[in-house]
């Protein structure tokens, strides 16, 4: 199932589990009355549920005693939360100068139809987000994808294609 609630870009529904909310409150209450936990706590709950949907960051305000602005604040400030699900795999291309004109404008057009996805948006099956950065540092081995932590370099599109679906 998929909503079309963030700014018109497609957003997989993910659903907490149980689980997930039993771990949510022990991380709570493991910070319940340290100053500056806001931060730590949210980063671990992240790393829980794989975002911070509006009822986590409800729960979190409340179990720290917190105004929910406050959280909402912080987790709309720093990039690195995010307030959608995204996919288990990150799939970052390289759209600096290098990367373009060596093949990555075509490449994206494919990614996107193997993906069934736009850019900055994410596969129903959390499989994949697909996203595109300027200049990864890695010009020589233009052009260039990263998918999680590795660097695939000098790729054509046949074997990009390959190497995605490497990635579950
Ligand atoms: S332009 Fe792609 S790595 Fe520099």
């Amino acid at each position: 199932m998929t909503s079309d609630s963030s700014g018109g870009k497609k957003v997989p529904v993910k659903e907490i589990t149980p689980e997930e909310w039993e771990k949510v409150d022990q991380i709570i209450a493991a910070h319940k009355d340290k100053s500056g936990s806001l931060i730590p706590v949210l980063q671990q709950v992240q790393e829980v549920c794989g975002f911070l949907p509006e009822e986590v960051q409800l729960r979190v305000a409340e179990g720290l005693n917190m105004h929910p602005s406050h959280v909402f604040g912080v987790t709309t400030f720093y990039s690195f939360f995010t307030l959608v699900p995204r996919g288990r795999n990150i799939v970052r291309l390289c759209m600096g100068t290098a990367c373009y004109v060596q093949g990555n404008n075509k490449m994206l057009g494919k990614l996107k139809q193997k993906m069934g996805i736009d850019v900055d948006e994410t596969s129903d099956d959390l499989r994949y987000s697909l996203e595109t950065v300027r200049c990864l540092g890695a010009c020589g081995l233009a052009p260039v994808m990263v998918i999680n932590q590795d660097t695939h370099g000098l790729l054509e599109i046949d074997k990009a294609m390959e190497v995605i679906g490497e990635y579950e």
